[in-house]
């Protein structure tokens, strides 16, 4: 199983709480948890685009940094794990993103991916002028699959002259290209979502559902299954899931209790109403999941958590890639420093799909079969 760190590049990571650990979103931060994620062998780092926070006492996601630039800089400081930017694809013509990809893949010798969103939150866009109006909700995987359309054109063969509703080329050139297929990313879970990803990504990445239920996604990699049945093509699920853990079952619960008890109620109430916005595209999106504030987990935007002792947690890990179409997991820490280490040192070390890592930390799940 593939393993990547959704880096933090918003303030305080994924925890809207008052009692999690505080911290702005440093390149050094960032650049630290990256460094660690290699050395340990994960295999990828991903950033989001985030351009409106949700304020309240944390100030939640009210500083983030730009999701290009930063794996540019990333890209120059490490040397093996896979890296993807996220394309806020309203606001940036296909055209700069496909240069500024060949650009990181030159400097990454062809570590680099792009993550294609549509973007959910209104305000994000809004406040600069560039929501195309609520209609857009339901037409945005319209848009997208123009948007990629562009893309692959001028990575494949240097020249794109799609004509679309939404985008017209003309001639329109890139060079370089770049020097390794570049991989996309999609994240959607709506009817539309899942088809454009069927239809055009490589990897869909879905929400993992609720406390230490690893395998509650396996519905998210069921439709994906069903999707790419009609278009043939190879997509692979992917699982959001944040990992708090500890020596002990009990130490691990303990944090995630504190954490709850501290939770940002304005913050979370903000997001709840920028996630009832979306009145158009149907059915059970990752973003109604992400902003019911109802839950005990809206804390962490009701992201799938395993809680646990590290022999738990590398269980859990583990049941996750049984489920069919699922080739990796995206993991966030509620310490993302002191979680990397945890993950490298005591977790993978337990893994039975990591044995293949290249990692200073021995597994240890390998030299027991070795012994036996
Ligand atoms: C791992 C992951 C990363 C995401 N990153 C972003 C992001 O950077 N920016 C964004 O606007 N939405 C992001 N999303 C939201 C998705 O793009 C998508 O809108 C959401 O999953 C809802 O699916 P739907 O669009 O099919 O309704 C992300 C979702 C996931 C699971």
């Amino acid at each position: 199983m593939n393993v990547g760190v959704f880096i933090p590049i918003g303030n305080n990571g994924w925890l809207l709480s008052e009692n999690a650990p505080q911290y702005q979103p440093t390149f050094e931060l960032n650049k630290q948890i990256t460094q660690e994620a290699e050395r340990y062998g994960m295999d990828f780092a991903l950033s989001m685009i985030k351009l409106r926070g949700f304020g309240g006492k944390t100030e939640f996601w009210d500083h983030n940094l730009e999701t290009f630039t930063l794996m540019a800089g990333l890209a120059a400081v490490t040397t093996k794990i896979k890296l993807f930017a996220t394309a806020a694809s309203l606001v940036m013509p296909p055209a700069i993103v496909a240069r500024m990809a060949s650009t990181i893949d030159s400097i990454s010798k062809g570590r680099f991916g792009l993550n294609l969103v549509t973007g959910w939150q209104r305000p994000e866009y809004s406040q600069m002028g560039m929501w195309p109006g609520d209609q857009f909700f339901s037409t945005r995987y319209q848009y997208l699959s123009e948007y990629i359309q562009v893309l692959r054109d001028l990575w494949e063969k240097g020249r794109s002259d799609f004509k679309g509703e939404h985008f017209k080329m003309e001639d329109c050139r890139l060079s370089p290209q770049p020097q390794a297929p570049m991989k996309v990313i999609c994240a959607g879970q709506s009817d539309a979502g899942m088809e454009f990803s069927a239809r055009y990504a490589d990897y869909n990445f879905c929400f993992g559902k609720g406390i230490n239920t690893p395998i509650a996604f396996k519905p998210a990699a069921d439709k994906l299954i069903e999707a790419t049945a009609k278009t043939g093509r190879e997509v692979t699920t992917y699982v959001l899931m944040m990992v708090i853990a500890d020596e002990s079952d009990e130490a691990a619960f303990a944090k995630w209790e504190h954490y709850k008890a501290g939770i940002d109620h304005e913050a979370v109430a903000w997001m709840a109403q920028q996630g009832a916005a979306d009145t158009k595209s149907g059915g059970d999106t990752n973003v109604r999941q992400m902003t019911d504030p109802t839950t005990p987990s809206a804390v962490n935007i009701n992201m799938g958590t395993l809680v646990g002792s590290y022999a738990s947690v590398a269980r859990m890990l583990d049941e996750m890639a049984d489920v069919p179409g699922t080739e990796g997991v995206l993991l966030t820490f509620d310490d993302f420093v002191a979680g990397v280490r945890a993950f490298g040192e005591h977790i993978q070390p337990l893994m039975k799909t990591r044995t293949h890592v290249d990692s200073p930390v021995p597994s240890r799940v390998r030299a027991e079969a070795l012994a036996a």
